[in-house]
């Protein structure tokens, strides 16, 4: 059975983007997939720099996130929106695993046929959806496959009711139909 990761790009004890990524898990545990959610904040890392890794390689945080992309199949991102861009630790994150803990290893293995799905939490007006777009564009990059249906919750402070479930019965809908296109996605590729 295809293996999901489902996490958000935001460390925040009451992050928005962790309160979706928590919902999207559990509608996909409840369609029967094989699905694990993680928080990046277990994963903590410094910033990439070049003399490091020459020094002493990937961090261990670096290289136990990279195991999990590498024995799953199919992930996906709730993004906040930094400046109109993906937010550091998430880009950061990203980063490090895809480089090469040896010289023999072939390229971006974390990524080459992965499939992921993208969603977005804002309290602003436009929901992250300007962070999905670089987002998008640098997984395609690095031989993933995005698929095409996405959410970007916009005024977010007012989405969550007091079980941090989604009160709009739109938001649940696209939700749902994200993570069955992951789901479907994910199956046809990878069995
Ligand atoms: C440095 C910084 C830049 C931000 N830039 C944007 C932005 O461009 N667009 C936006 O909608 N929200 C922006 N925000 C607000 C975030 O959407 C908000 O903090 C959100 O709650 C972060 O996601 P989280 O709740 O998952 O942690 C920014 C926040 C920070 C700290």
């Amino acid at each position: 059975m295809t293996k999901l990761l489902f996490f958000a790009g935001s460390a925040r004890k009451d992050s928005y983007n962790k309160k979706l990524a928590r919902i999207a898990h559990q509608l996909a545990k409840s369609s029967g997939a094989d699905v694990t959610f993680i928080d990046l904040k277990d994963f903590p890392m410094p910033i990439y720099d070049g003399d490091l890794e020459d020094a002493s390689g990937l961090p261990e945080n670096a290289k136990k996130l990279k195991k999990l992309f590498i024995e799953h199949d199919g992930f996906l991102i709730a993004s906040p929106e930094y400046n109109s861009s993906i937010s550091p630790l998430l880009k950061n994150s990203l980063d490090w695993i895809s480089r090469k803990e040896t010289a023999d290893e072939p390229g971006l293995v974390a990524f080459t046929g992965k499939v992921f799905a993208l969603v977005a939490a804002s309290p602003g007006g436009f929901g992250g959806l300007r962070g999905l777009v670089p987002l998008r564009m640098m997984l395609e990059n690095v031989g993933a496959l995005v698929i095409p249906t996405q959410l970007a919750i916009s005024f977010v402070n007012k989405a969550f009711n007091d079980q941090d479930e989604l009160t709009d019965e739109n938001h649940k809908k696209v939700l749902t139909s994200v993570v069955k296109q992951l789901i479907d996605t994910c199956t046809k590729i990878h069995g």
